[in-house]
């Protein structure tokens, strides 16, 4: 089976609802990145982060995968499918993705702000939030799981060898903007095939991208027809 390695941002969930980063009206637009999204952020106005995040978190509760999620599930029937995602969402996991790799962290967990590698899931139990002064077992105040600018992205190694693997690199719904997930590219050789869905113009420093101008749900369906007449 051919190894597809797919990476996806936000715009893979759009169609489910939940917000981009970059697009007009999208977060970074509603809420200064550097309060929400930093170390120093947090460090400044920890209820204001938490706050962000339980929102976050309310709204992915109601939100379903989309059919370019389902999309990526069906494709595992005539391909070995490998996602490395930048979304904090898990609606690749609800679709029924076998592999996911979180670049970017977890909504759905919470971590330690001493110890990194204590990761908790958050449950109906604690009402899907983070509050001040909820701890972990280590008695430290528990922060979101999420990769915040600055910090390092532990996951980028595994994510490096994923590219390099790859026969057919795909890539849905990123502005490309955000590094080091927007050079991943860089590893995957030059002889791969590379296929990219979104409805923008999205600049990759490549030759010979295969573009899909649509939305994820229909970008994936034409990606499935396209990869289908080619390698089955
Ligand atoms: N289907 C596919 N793509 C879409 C859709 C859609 N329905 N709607 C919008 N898009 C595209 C936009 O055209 C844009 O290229 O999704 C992309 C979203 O880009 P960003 O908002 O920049 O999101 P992303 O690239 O995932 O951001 C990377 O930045 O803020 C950080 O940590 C955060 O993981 C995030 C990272």
């Amino acid at each position: 089976m051919k190894k597809i390695i797919v990476l996806t941002g936000a715009g893979m969930s759009a169609e489910s609802g939940i917000s981009t980063f970059r697009d007009s009206g999208g977060l970074w637009d509603k809420y200064p990145v550097e309060q929400v999204a930093t170390p120093e952020g947090f460090a400044r106005d920890p209820k204001l982060v938490l706050d962000f995040y339980n929102i976050r978190r309310k709204e992915l509760l109601s939100a379903k995968p989309n059919a370019g999620h389902e999309g990526l599930v069906e494709l595992e029937k005539y391909f070995e499918v490998k996602i490395i995602t930048q979304n904090i969402d898990n609606l690749h996991e609800q679709a029924g993705s076998s592999s996911v790799l979180h670049l970017h962290g977890e909504l759905m967990k919470a971590q330690s702000v001493k110890n990194p590698d204590l990761i908790v899931e958050l449950t109906e139990k604690d009402n899907y939030e983070i509050r001040l002064g909820d701890k972990g077992s280590d008695g430290a105040q528990l922060r979101p799981f999420i990769v915040w600018f600055g910090e390092a992205v532990p996951m980028i190694e595994p994510a490096i060898e994923l590219s390099a693997q790859a026969d057919i690199y795909v890539i849905i719904g990123t502005s490309l903007n955000v590094y080091p997930a927007a050079g991943l590219l860089n590893y995957v050789p030059k002889s791969v095939p590379v296929y990219l869905i979104d409805p923008q113009e999205v600049a990759a420093y490549r030759d010979n991208i295969h573009f899909i101008r649509k939305g994820a749900s229909e970008g994936v369906a034409e990606l499935g027809e396209q990869l289908k007449k080619q390698y089955l």
